[in-house]
């Protein structure tokens, strides 16, 4: 289990006190056109070497996606720049690592239409963020997506076949606000405490970059993570008010772990020197080591 962390009531009642002046102020519409257009949305590619990748895996793309945030500043009709990029990309696999919501799951009912748009060629698989629990009922967004293609992975598993390769996904519950989080759980349907017969390929989906060592140490060769938004506000003292960020690629151990800036914002529609962005990654063997 990882430890819980929470922000204290007063920084939550400051949030909530100057997310209602932006709402009035016309926030929303302010974010959309700065940071969700098509023009406006940053497209970062990341190119993961995997030593023995088998040649049917060498190019797969996976579109990570992270932190919507649907809510006050984000809402039915300001994903058409997202669905623009997805469109563009057309990635084997989407993943996306929580944090669908601001308040509640009300907030994403209104965006099932333009999110059922953004699902993977081959599958869809996500995660929960913090806020996502409130009210505990993520299983109502479950039953809302799954008819989409969409698997939530909550403490599990799924294998891809992809011609004679296999991708192995993982993902937990929230490691702040997950009831259970279980890492072991998760990767016990690929990894099974040997590598005979395990996926080429492994990709591990958390909320929180925090569980990356532990996913690392079980033999992920990729931690994708959210929860950050990259800081959000890049500037001093503002930088360091919302959760820990610890870089946007960051090796740990064998793997690589990559974190998202996130699609949307809570507290206030800023975003100071931290885009809205979609990661993608493209895989590849990596290159036999010269010299010796
Ligand atoms: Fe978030
Ligand atoms: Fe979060």
């Amino acid at each position: 289990m990882i430890a819980p962390r929470r922000f204290s009531r007063l920084r939550i009642a400051a949030f909530a006190a100057i997310e209602r002046a932006a709402v009035l102020l016309g926030g929303r519409a302010l974010y959309r056109r700065r940071h969700l257009s098509r023009a406006r949305l940053h497209v970062r590619e990341e190119w993961i070497e995997v030593p023995g990748l088998p040649s049917d895996l060498d190019g797969f793309s996976i579109a990570h996606l992270s932190d919507l945030h649907a809510g006050p500043f984000l809402g039915a009709g300001d994903l058409g720049g997202v669905i623009g990029v997805l469109t563009e990309l057309a990635p084997d696999v989407v993943c996306w690592t929580g944090d669908f919501v601001v308040h509640g799951i009300h907030n994403v009912r209104p965006l099932q239409p333009e999110l059922g748009k953004l699902v993977g060629a081959r599958a869809t698989f996500a995660v929960f963020g913090n806020h996502d629990y409130l009210h505990r009922e993520e299983w109502r967004f479950v039953e809302a997506m799954e008819p989409a293609g969409w698997r939530f992975l909550r403490n599990d598993s799924a294998v891809l076949e992809v011609g004679g390769a296999r991708v192995g996904f993982c993902g937990i519950e929230d490691p702040e606000e997950g009831k259970v989080v279980d890492v072991e759980r998760a990767v016990s349907g690929l990894c099974d405490g040997d590598v005979t017969g395990r996926p080429d390929l492994i990709v591990a989906l958390s909320h929180g970059p925090q569980a990356a060592p532990q996913f690392a140490a079980r033999g992920a060769h990729v931690v994708l993570a959210g929860h950050s938004h990259g800081t959000q506000v890049d500037l001093p003292f503002l930088r360091d008010l919302g959760p820990a960020h610890p870089g946007l690629r960051v090796e740990v151990g064998a793997s690589t772990l990559v974190v998202s800036r996130g699609i949307g914002v809570i507290g206030a529609p800023l975003r100071v020197g931290v885009p809205a962005e979609v990661v993608v990654l493209r895989f590849r063997p990596a290159s036999p080591s010269v010299g010796g």
